[in-house]
């Protein structure tokens, strides 16, 4: 879902803008037009932006619900873009953070070492096993990419290997909006802006994981089993290492489970361990970028712990801070980590809010609060049941090509037509549709994207509950995400 940037000239003083005025500069101010709402949530003033697909502006935000200033209550299905995992305005946390403000609210990495810091650093290489070993905890998914591609590719240069200078990526693949994270990244839509300052030689591409739209049919009239399938994308990974010559190749980058590029979409069983291993025998790195899917979005804190591999390098977000604070970080493994504690290396490489000690105080909270209640049991019991009543409601409907997801991370990809899987035209926006019909007919906050069948076009939304939801919330949830998936189809 793409958003609008706007600047607020009046800090300090009240703001002159209206929610009239907001809607002129909004990405989503077409024409499209409203239809009377069925939901007893229902706004008390008609046009408050919610009945016109609008961002409409937000009063306050508590549990699983966003209230906008006019009343309307929307339930909260994808958490923002996949970050609210505990739901909204949580005393404890903002207890956490105002208790680490009062003490100090900020220090510079580089002059004092912060309590909160060194206790989620620990508290992270011990969620890990000690398979990850090193923490540089950052704000932002494309700062914690950005880090990853620039330490694996120090590491090269302390263990005598400069001539390693490549990356490998997927297309439909996301790993952010800095330049060099949208270098790696194989997001049509979002690189094309940019393509000519985009890096073009260093960033090797093969395409997806994605049985849906690419498993073959064998001569024998039999469907392509997953060993088969997994050894034919790993023989293009292979492929592309030779390509770009194998000792060229710092690291491969991949999303365990694949977010807003191709819409929950996870890894074949079995592909993700072939791939560790074509880099282990070529020498390069692994990075999994789990801005995402990880930090128990899919089940497990680290979504490799289901995959039966270690990554070299491990970007993590979103869920990490739950939205509380901007909280990011990278992991960073025993091999790299080993390295530098053996030859005092220091990795080239800080920013200004890096180790933020009010980051750390929300980020622990957060994830204390998914351990003491254990939610990752939830995310597991509830994935199934959203996964299983999402298939059964709309699984069969004529314009659902796709359900597919892991732990509480589902993704509906539409299609024109079922037996073909050939996906809308592009400019219908179809998946912007559903949203808008969501939002403003049954009072659900999706997430949407295109792009997931390829060069651009797919349509899909994302289903991203808070980690704490409930059965009956998981049914009502369904409902309304299904409700406005027939209705926007009635009209095609
Ligand atoms: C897998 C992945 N990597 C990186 C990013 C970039 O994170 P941010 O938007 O916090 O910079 C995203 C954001 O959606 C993501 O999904």
């Amino acid at each position: 879902m793409g958003q609008s940037f706007s600047t607020c000239s009046s800090l300090g003083r009240s703001s002159k803008r209206t929610p009239e005025k907001e809607a002129k500069h909004d990405f989503f101010s077409d024409t499209t037009s409203g239809r009377a709402s069925s939901s007893e949530t229902a706004s008390t003033t008609p046009n408050d932006g919610v009945e016109d697909g609008l961002r409409p502006f937000l009063a306050k935000a508590k549990g699983h619900y966003w209230y906008t200033t006019t009343g309307t209550k929307i339930l909260d299905a994808c958490g923002g873009a996949g970050v609210a995992c505990i739901g909204h305005g949580r005393k404890d946390v903002m207890k956490a953070v105002a208790s680490q403000m009062r003490r100090y609210s900020y220090t510079s990495y580089a002059h004092f070492r912060a309590q909160p810091v060194v206790e989620l650093e620990e508290f992270l290489v011990e969620s890990t096993g000690g398979k990850m070993q090193r923490v540089y905890l950052l704000c932002s998914g494309s700062e914690a990419v950005e880090s990853s591609l620039k330490l694996a590719r120090e590491y090269f240069l302390w263990v005598g290997q400069p001539q390693r200078v490549n990356f490998i990526a997927r297309w439909e693949s996301y790993h952010g909006a800095s330049l060099g994270a949208l270098s790696v990244g194989g997001h049509v839509a979002r690189r094309a802006p940019f393509e000519p300052l985009l890096q073009q030689g260093r960033f090797g591409r093969i395409s997806p994981c994605n049985p849906y739209r690419q498993r073959l049919t064998n001569p024998d009239g039999t469907v392509e089993s997953d060993d088969q399938f997994v050894e034919r994308k790993v023989a293009e990974l292979e492929q592309e290492f030779q390509r770009l010559g194998p000792d060229t190749v710092c690291a491969v980058i991949l999303e365990p489970v694949v977010g807003a590029a191709l819409g929950c979409a996870p890894a074949v069983p079995g592909y993700l361990r072939a791939a560790k291993q074509v880099c282990d025998r070529h020498g390069a790195l692994l990075i999994l970028d789990e801005v995402m899917s990880g930090m128990g979005r899919t089940g497990s804190l680290h979504a490799w712990e289901q995959e039966g591999i270690v990554p070299d390098l491990q970007t993590i977000a979103k869920g990490f801070g739950g939205g509380y604070q901007p909280a990011s970080a990278l992991l960073v493994g025993h091999k790299i980590a080993g390295t530098m504690k053996k030859e005092g290396k220091v990795f080239t490489h800080g920013h200004t809010y890096q180790n933020h000690p009010v980051v750390a105080a929300a980020a622990l909270k957060v994830q204390s609060i998914i351990r003491d209640d254990n939610l990752l049991e939830n995310v597991r019991a509830q994935g199934e049941l959203l996964g299983r009543l999402l298939k059964e409601r709309i699984g069969e409907h004529p314009n659902v090509g796709d359900i597919r997801g892991r732990g509480l991370f589902w993704g509906i990809e539409f299609v024109r037509d079922k037996t073909t899987k050939q996906p809308f035209d592009p400019t219908l926006q179809i998946a912007l549709q559903v949203y808008k019909t969501a939002m403003q007919e049954m009072r659900v906050l999706v997430y949407t994207g295109q792009g997931c069948a390829g060069n651009g076009k797919g349509d899909h939304i994302m289903i991203m509950p808070a980690y704490n939801i409930s059965g009956k919330l998981v049914r009502e949830l369904v409902e309304r995400v299904a409700g406005a998936i027939e209705r926007v189809f009635e009209r095609y």
